[in-house]
């Protein structure tokens, strides 16, 4: 009962008023960027509640994306000895352990057992120095299991998001007068069947600034370390990705490594396009942190229903960390909005 006790007390989120705080200047692009921003927020928080409220079952309103919750579980965090001295900022400034919480979740499917994107987000808590926005002391990252994501910008993303609201998925990607072929190859090739969460790697996708001024240009990555590997379905099924992790936790603790990789090039390594993939072989990712999940009790309806009303935010971060970007810029509010909706806040 202690893992439970600890799990609830890292799930800090649904008392977060990150939308009742200030808004932050948008940084280059000047005023009609920023105006472009509020517009696309206005809009797609508009149509993201729509959706969400459509879709809502037995009074539980879900995310817009990522929906189904598999799982969350504590864990550790890490920070190596190490690190490149370019890489020491922030979070990474200094060795030291922190407690963590980790959200998985399929994209769209309930069903474990369909073709999907994963989602892992990860809370830090008892984090050092100042924050972009949110809550001191928390830095969130959220990943996807692909290392593009099938819209480049955000405009892109809000045609998408219409295109779903009038229930015209495939019409967004084969709209013979504004086809998307690029986005439909990426989420053909994201989409996958897993045997377990733990077994497979997280990316960003998105760009995110490493250092307090200045500094680099930095996207993420996790990736699994543990010896125990799930080689066929546990329990076939619905909740078959839950029942790996519970399988995998009782037989060994988890592991990923928890990479930084820099950008080398603006132009093969864009910051405003988020369907380019950086190429590894160019900047590999530097490992700079360890989370280690051991064996706990988290497959319980108590868990599960914190779990879901748990929420997370890329703009929930160390000022050494800010994200960067377009894409980035819209989703600080519109993840403040939805979490708002979903709480019932
Ligand atoms: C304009 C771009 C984007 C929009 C409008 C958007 C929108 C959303 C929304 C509305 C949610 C639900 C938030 C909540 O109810 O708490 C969500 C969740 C999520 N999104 Fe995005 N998203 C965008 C880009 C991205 C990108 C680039 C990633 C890259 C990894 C990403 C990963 C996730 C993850 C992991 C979650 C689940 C968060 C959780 O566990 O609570 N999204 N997104």
């Amino acid at each position: 009962m202690a893992s439970k006790r600890r799990l609830q007390q890292l799930t800090p989120s649904v008392l977060i008023p990150l939308a009742g705080l200030p808004p932050r200047p948008l940084g280059p692009g000047g005023k009609d960027n920023e105006a472009a921003i509020d517009q696309l927020v206005a809009e797609m928080t508009q149509r993201i509640k729509a959706i969400t409220l459509a879709e809502a079952e037995n009074n539980i309103i879900p995310r817009f994306n990522q929906v189904k919750t598999v799982a969350c579980v504590s864990a550790e965090f890490r920070v190596h000895e190490d690190i490149p001295v370019q890489l020491r900022h922030g979070l990474f400034s200094q060795p030291a352990s922190y407690p963590a919480l980790l959200r998985f979740a399929n994209a769209i499917n309930r069903d474990d057992s369909k073709k999907d994107i994963r989602g892992l987000s990860i809370r830090v808590s008892n984090v050092r120095g100042p924050v972009v926005w949110g809550e001191p002391g928390i830095q969130d990252f959220l990943l996807n299991s692909y290392p593009a994501l099938f819209a480049a910008t955000p405009e892109e993303f809000l045609s998408f998001i219409r295109a779903r609201q009038e229930g015209r998925e495939l019409r967004f990607f084969l709209n013979p007068l504004d086809p998307h072929l690029k986005s439909l190859g990426i989420v053909l090739k994201a989409q996958k069947r897993h045997l377990s969460p733990l077994d497979i790697r997280y990316w960003s996708t998105v760009p995110f600034r490493l250092g307090e001024t200045g500094g680099q240009v930095v996207k993420y990555s996790v990736t699994p370390c543990s010896s125990y590997r799930t080689t066929k379905a546990v329990r076939p099924g619905e909740n078959q990705l839950r029942a790996a992790i519970k399988a995998h936790l009782q037989q060994e603790e988890a592991c990923f490594s928890f990479g930084v990789q820099v950008q080398k090039d603006p132009e093969s390594m864009p910051i405003e396009d988020a369907s380019v993939i950086w190429d590894e072989s160019v900047s590999p990712f530097q490992t700079v942190a360890t989370i280690t999940i051991r064996n706990q009790d988290f497959d319980n309806s108590e868990s599960l229903a914190v779990c879901e009303r748990s929420s997370f935010n890329p703009w929930q971060s160390l000022v050494a960390h800010e994200p960067l970007g377009r894409m980035n810029a819209v989703r600080r509010l519109v993840y403040a909005e939805a979490a708002r909706l979903r709480n019932k806040e």
